[in-house]
């Protein structure tokens, strides 16, 4: 594995070689760290799946350089995807949309549809610009998901990336922390309205702001069932999980809940003791106990949403058996960082005490 710092232009060259070579690249996008493959080559998609763990029938987001793009890998586009793409690309949206014939079965698990997002990062887009240039008359795409393990916390610095991948990919591109810090909004825009299929980091307030109404929504989570968004069965995931179990609690009951690991300490797990208590909140909390480990504050919606995984992976590194999170609201991004939180908590056995 080589890792690159501050790219220059060689680099990224080197960098589009890779993808053209059948090789992966992680790199920085403004959300989360991508494992890249070229998209149209469906043994390096299928590396991608082998290095992630990650079952085949989970398809990939297809990264390209700009919006005219689009037409290379989707036909029957709505006029609604071309109003979300011109609105928020580059940026963290994916839109679904019927796949062109020429998308290998690979990148999209054999669906009709294909999912498509122009990041904003200068790396990415930089990497995006000079593979194009290596493949003047082709359809030119970056299938990427996160760069992490099926399952785990998505990467938001190369450090996290290098963590978990290790050599299984050919060249990590060092763009420093993503600006977002949570995955791209996912919209279904293959049905005759909007749907929401994933919280992220283009808020639902935004895309109704942009469609002029409130989007359906299918994913399960409480912000958005507040939100008034449809719930659909089956759609919680365990997911965005580190080792340590995670309980989002409220700032009031924080106190009593890590009094009362602490009191358990040192009995079976099944009595919901826990010797090392981590507490993770937007703002920083009175009167913990002393033997609590509190990490830094996580701040408002957006600034938490830019810290969150890191924080998750901190606290596996403190050795923390327990994560007790106070979510942020669920405004804007906060909607997404109790998503991802909820389903990190779902990841682990619930709690017997
Ligand atoms: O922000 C992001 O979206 C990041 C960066 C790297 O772009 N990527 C990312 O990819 O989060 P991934 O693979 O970790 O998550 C993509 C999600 C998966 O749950 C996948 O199943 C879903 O999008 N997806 C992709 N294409 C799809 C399709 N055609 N139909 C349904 N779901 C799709
Ligand atoms: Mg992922």
């Amino acid at each position: 594995m080589t890792v690159i710092g501050t790219a220059n232009e060689a680099e990224i060259e080197r960098a589009a070689a890779v993808l053209a070579g059948g090789g992966l690249v992680a790199f920085p996008t403004e959300t989360v760290y991508g494992l890249g493959a070229d998209a149209a080559d469906a043994a390096a998609v299928g590396r991608v799946f082998s290095v992630k763990g990650r079952p085949t029938d989970h398809p990939l987001i297809v990264h390209i350089a700009d919006a005219a793009a689009v037409d290379q890998w989707a036909i029957d586009i709505p006029t609604t995807a071309r109003l979300l793409a011109d609105a928020f690309w580059p940026g963290p949206l994916t839109l679904l949309l019927d796949r062109a014939p020429s998308v290998p079965d690979a990148v999209t698990g054999g669906r009709s549809t294909v999912g498509l997002r122009v990041p904003d990062h200068p790396m990415a887009r930089a990497l995006l610009n000079a593979f194009s240039a290596l493949r003047p008359n082709a359809p030119v795409g970056v299938a990427a998901p996160s760069a992490n393990r099926f399952g785990r916390v998505s990467p938001t610095t190369a450090d996290h990336v290098r963590a978990d991948l290790g050599d299984d990919v050919d060249l990590v591109l060092d763009g420093g922390p993503c600006d977002v810090g949570v995955e791209s909004t996912i919209v279904d825009c293959t049905q005759a309205e909007p749907v929401v299929l994933r919280l992220g980091g283009v808020s639902l307030e935004r895309l109704a702001d942009v469609l002029g109404i409130e989007p359906g929504v299918s994913v399960t989570d409480d912000a958005v069932t507040q939100a008034g968004g449809a719930r659909a069965p089956g759609m919680l995931e365990a997911h965005y999980a580190p080792r340590a179990r995670v309980e989002v609690v409220e700032a009031s009951a924080v106190v009593d809940r890590a009094r009362s690991l602490l009191a358990g300490a040192g009995t079976a797990p099944a009595s919901g003791g826990a010797t090392t208590v981590v507490v993770l909140a937007p703002s920083a909390l009175d009167d913990l106990p002393d033997d609590v480990i509190e990490l830094e504050p996580a701040g408002p919606p957006d600034d938490f949403a830019r810290v969150l995984y890191d924080r998750l992976r901190q606290a596996d590194r403190l050795g923390a058996d327990v994560l007790l999170v106070v979510p942020p609201p669920a405004a804007g991004v906060g909607a997404a960082v109790r998503d991802r939180l909820r389903r990190a908590a779902a990841s682990h056995p619930p709690d017997p005490a």
